[in-house]
């Protein structure tokens, strides 16, 4: 039996965090082991928005290429393995683009409309005129998806409706031309750890907010982000109690010094431990548990050409998938088969 297929996609914004190794890419690398795996950077959704403020957009296309290359090196420096997985760039797959094209003309503009996650782009951009492109955002998420007949998404709740939209798609696909050419999609909604920015527990952490601590990052500036946390405000000398449960230093400690917390809890409760002790030991177990990523990540970045090779196989290995599918979508709706035209 072939291994069920496993899609999943991450916009170039620039250098990964924490935020999206714990939440995301952690878990990604373990479905390695059991799935037939396809992970993309979708440039072409990087231009539903304009951009602007240091954020890739459609008016602000410059580090475009940059990001695409990092988010890339990233990747593999976290464990995304290109000789298991496919790893590549959306638009090096141009079937992609008929796919979401043809997907254009069955995708009711009502479902675009209602989707929750249009309406909150609109509002947190203050996007004044929205695009065809970012209203059609979703369809083209469902053809990322289905143009590899992916059966599981890993993906965290936001991304949910988008995911949902991509099983309504193949289901009113498959009844309009009575055909099940592509599977009912699913979320993989898996338990992952929640990453607080430094800024607040109950904040996320995104590189938009500016909370978070990139991979990128020496071990020194990672000291740095970890001294100028968020901390327990009534906490001001050494030897007062603390509170750690609204502490985002107690927070990591949760995630990189698990075994130690009721320790580090007590003695914080007691006043036995002071926040500038506390936060140097987080910035040394931190940088431990990053030290083989940052060294896989200098690799990698020395050579880009090979970086860029790996890409460029793993794009030929997904066109071989994508490009069969198109020609059976081509075939059910009777278009005219393309003759002297491999593809
Ligand atoms: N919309 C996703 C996000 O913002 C990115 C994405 C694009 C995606 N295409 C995908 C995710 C296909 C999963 C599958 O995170």
């Amino acid at each position: 039996m072939s291994k069920m297929k496993v899609t999943s996609g991450m916009r170039p914004t620039g250098d990964i965090h924490l935020g999206n190794l714990l939440g995301a890419l952690d878990n990604w690398v373990s479905l390695q082991d059991e799935y037939d795996c396809y992970f993309f950077i979708v440039d072409w959704h990087s231009l539903t928005t304009p951009g602007g403020n240091g954020a890739v957009g459609y008016e602000n296309v410059e580090s475009l290429k940059a990001n695409v290359l990092s988010m890339a090196i990233d990747w593999m420096a976290a464990g995304l393995d290109p000789e298991r997985s496919s790893i590549f760039v959306q638009s090096h797959v141009p079937e992609v683009a008929e796919l979401h094209l043809i997907f254009s003309m069955v995708t009711p503009l009502g479902w675009l409309e209602r989707n929750p996650t249009y309406k909150e782009m609109v509002s947190s951009y203050a996007i004044e005129s929205p695009s065809y492109g970012l209203l059609g955002y979703p369809t083209l998420q469902a053809a990322d998806i289905l143009v590899y007949r992916g059966d599981y998404v890993p993906v965290g709740k936001d991304q949910e409706a988008h995911v949902n939209m991509t099983r309504d798609l193949a289901l009113r696909f498959n009844n309009l031309y009575g055909k099940d050419l592509f599977p009912v999609t699913e979320a993989l909604l898996t338990e992952v750890a929640k990453v607080p920015g430094l800024d607040s527990v109950d904040r996320k952490m995104s590189k938009s907010a500016g909370n978070h601590i990139a991979l990128s990052l020496s071990e020194e500036q990672t000291a740095d982000k970890i001294k100028s946390m968020f901390t327990d405000p009534v906490k001001i000398r050494k030897d007062d109690p603390g509170h750690p449960d609204g502490c985002v230093v107690y927070a990591f400690h949760q995630i990189y010094n698990k075994d130690l917390t009721g320790t580090i809890r007590a003695e914080c409760e007691k006043g036995a431990r002071g926040c500038v002790d506390c936060k140097r030991q987080l910035a040394e177990s931190m940088n431990r548990a990053l030290r083989p990523i940052r060294q896989k990540r200098k690799e990698l970045e020395s050579n880009p050409e090979r970086v860029w090779d790996i890409l460029a196989e793993g794009a030929a290995r997904a066109r071989k998938v994508a490009s069969g599918t198109l020609r059976e979508v081509r075939e059910t709706m009777n278009l005219p088969e393309r003759r002297n035209n491999h593809g």
